[in-house]
């Protein structure tokens, strides 16, 4: 990264008012800002000598157990911490650390010992049952009385991916191969593992909470549930992955070769090896390298070949096409989700307002602010392991806040959003490539050209290939791929959550969420089948003209690709994306097109 980029992310978090000598940039743990007439009037004279006299000799690394000193001596003062919510950060790892002696430690010294490698697993095809990813084991979620809530699945598109329970998109079949077929092929689309939030959020935002109570922290004081927030600081960085975030996409990687690792054999047959895509964002890069070592282990050199794709603007790249796409730019059109947020935030997050708002003394909160406390519930506990702010909220108020990320990609993202199709035919064009053994005919999409038309750069016919992206674009894909039945509910109400909501973003997108495009050859029909299956549940192909009615959902290859090449050439890349179009007053749509 360089320093300019350093310096644009940290702009981007949140800055307090406090005097700027009271800065300690290279603090190893946390950052105090202070102003000296808000601890003058805060605290005794005595105490306050101690504080500077310790604060002098130890320095901001002991600020927070020194005060945690002085209020134990002193319960009853309405102690008022003028570096609650600003921001702590810690860098690791130091920029020259003086130990650092790479050639003292060679990585290959040899002497490995035996290497002989066992068969290939096929969990998929041989165990008698699924092993289904229900836990996040490393992640402490708060336990509610009524044990059937899990919290972890109801933080929308920042869950944790979680397989979902048979039935959940309509088909009363799971992942296992149906009977009488086999796998011949795996295409997987997935997201990054959890990550900070990003610099930019349309609604709430959890820096932003921070950086509204860091400079008036000396006015106000929190009791009751919310007491922990009078020492509570910002810990969250940006964009990169975290921990955990790392775990979830080396757990896939392992998933996938336990359940699809014999797909490799034909590759060994065929004398090649497999091409994975990501793309250059840092924690797109990571996901990918952590789902490497997952499921090739180390050393993955040699064994694959990891395409890098460029995400920035004017960058063909269909892991990332609203880059290509000017109108993807434009507010109006993409954005639509916020007012709905807005809107649903005020309604279910009133009572939560009242009953917060009483134990705070001194700042008003908004209904944003509260709704960041439960974007801070699901980032500090996918970053930090843990979060106070979880506790604060009641199965309901969890229930609103997972509808609001629905509301948010429907509008934005999905099949309400007018340039869902668009956006998706591009990674839709690779499939059918794929699938067809046939290079894209014309790049009028989000393809690129340099890259999709070198079968060594993308390669057709493989048996298995690997994608990762945002959680955007996978819903941009379920999209154009016109995978109806996800839609079947038509636009989503901002003042009440439909009976029986479908469309879900901790069931379609949550972190590492992951689509199995299985290819499947069976004895009780005929031709080559394709099956769509989202975290664990088919969905129903039934949507897609010409495709049947079928239990497990599986389509004839042919007929589905029939359906997409239909779909592409009804979708106009150059109106959509370049055209002088906007949004009629009442305008919907739930096949993510545009208004013609
Ligand atoms: C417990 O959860 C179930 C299923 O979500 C729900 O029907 C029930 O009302 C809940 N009970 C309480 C006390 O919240
Ligand atoms: C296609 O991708 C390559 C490699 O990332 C990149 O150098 C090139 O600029 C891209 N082409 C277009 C038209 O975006
Ligand atoms: C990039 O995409 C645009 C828009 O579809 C297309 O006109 C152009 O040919 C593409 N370029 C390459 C090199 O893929
Ligand atoms: C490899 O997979 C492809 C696609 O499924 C198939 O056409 C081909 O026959 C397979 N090759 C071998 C050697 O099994
Ligand atoms: C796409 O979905 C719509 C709505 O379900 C349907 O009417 C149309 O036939 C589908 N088109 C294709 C090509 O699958
Ligand atoms: C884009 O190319 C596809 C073939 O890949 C073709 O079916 C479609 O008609 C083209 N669309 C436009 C708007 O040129």
């Amino acid at each position: 990264m360089s320093d300019r980029e350093a310096y644009e992310r940290e702009s981007l978090l949140p800055e307090s008012s406090g005097d700027s000598k009271y800065l300690y940039p290279h603090s190893a743990y946390s950052r105090p800002r202070f102003n000296l007439n808000h601890l003058l009037t805060a605290f005794v004279a005595g105490t306050l000598a101690c504080f500077v006299t310790q604060y002098a000799i130890c320095g901001p690394a002991c600020f927070t157990y020194h005060r945690e000193q002085v209020a134990a001596a002193s319960p009853v003062a309405a102690l008022a911490n003028p570096a609650a919510g600003s921001t702590e950060r810690h860098h690791f790892p130091p920029v020259s650390p003086t130990n650092a002696f790479p050639s003292l430690f060679p990585t290959n010294v040899g002497y490995a010992g035996g290497t002989p490698t066992g068969a290939e697993a096929a969990v998929i095809a041989t165990a008698p049952s699924y092993p289904f990813h229900t836990d996040a084991p490393v992640l402490l979620a708060p336990k509610p009385a009524n044990s059937s809530f899990n919290i972890l699945r109801k933080w929308g598109n920042l869950s944790p991916w979680y397989s979902v329970p048979r039935g959940t998109f309509g088909l009363d079949s799971g992942p296992e191969i149906p009977e009488t077929c086999r796998v011949t092929g795996l295409h997987l689309l997935h997201r990054h593992g959890a990550r900070y939030p990003t610099a930019y959020a349309t609604y709430g935002g959890p820096s932003k909470l921070a950086g509204r109570l860091n400079p008036v922290a000396s006015q106000w004081t929190a009791s009751g549930d919310l007491e922990f927030l009078n020492d509570w600081t910002y810990k969250l960085g940006e964009e990169v992955l975290t921990p955990f975030g790392r775990q979830q996409l080396y757990d896939l990687g392992i998933a996938t070769r336990m359940k699809y690792g014999f797909l490799l054999k034909n590759f060994t047959e065929s004398n090649t090896i497999p091409v994975f895509r990501t793309e250059s964002q840092d924690r797109m890069l990571a996901s990918a390298m952590n789902f490497a070592i997952g499921f090739f282990g180390y050393p993955f050199e040699g064994q694959y070949q990891q395409s890098i794709t460029i995400e920035a603007a004017g960058f063909n790249n269909t892991l990332a096409p609203y880059k290509t796409c000017p109108n993807a730019g434009v507010t109006e059109i993409s954005d639509r989700g916020k007012p709905y947020v807005s809107e649903w935030a005020g309604i279910y997050l009133k009572n939560a307002l009242q009953r917060l708002q009483a134990q705070m003394n001194g700042y008003e909160f908004s209904i944003e602010d509260v709704y960041i406390m439960q974007q801070l519930c699901a980032y500090e506990t996918v970053a930090l392991g843990y979060s106070k702010f979880c506790e604060l909220f009641t199965e309901d108020e969890w229930d609103g806040f997972d509808y609001s990320l629905d509301l948010y990609f429907w509008y934005n993202s999905a099949f309400g959003y007018a340039l869902g199709r668009s956006l998706g035919v591009g990674y839709v064009q690779e499939l059918v490539a794929r699938l067809t053994h046939t290079p894209i005919p014309t790049h009028n999409f989000s393809t690129n050209a340099t890259l999709d038309d070198n079968p060594i750069t993308f390669p057709l016919g493989q048996s298995l290939y690997v994608d990762a992206t945002h959680e955007v674009v996978v819903l941009q894909v379920l999209t154009a791929l016109n995978l109806s039945t996800l839609a079947a509910q038509g636009p989503l109400p901002a003042d009440h959550i439909p009976e029986g909501q479908t469309f879900k973003a901790s069931e379609l997108a949550p972190f590492a969420t992951n689509v199995h495009f299985q290819l499947l050859e069976c004895t009780s029909v005929p031709d080559p089948q394709i099956r769509v299956v989202v975290n664990d549940g088919p969905v129903p192909l039934t949507g897609i003209e010409g495709c049947p009615t079928q239990k497990d959902g599986m389509c004839p290859v042919d007929t589905f690709v029939k359906a997409q090449k239909k779909i592409i050439g009804e979708t106009d890349w150059a109106y959509d994306c370049h055209g002088d179009w906007t949004i009629p007053e009442g305008w919907e749509t739930t096949t993510g097109d545009t208004p013609k």
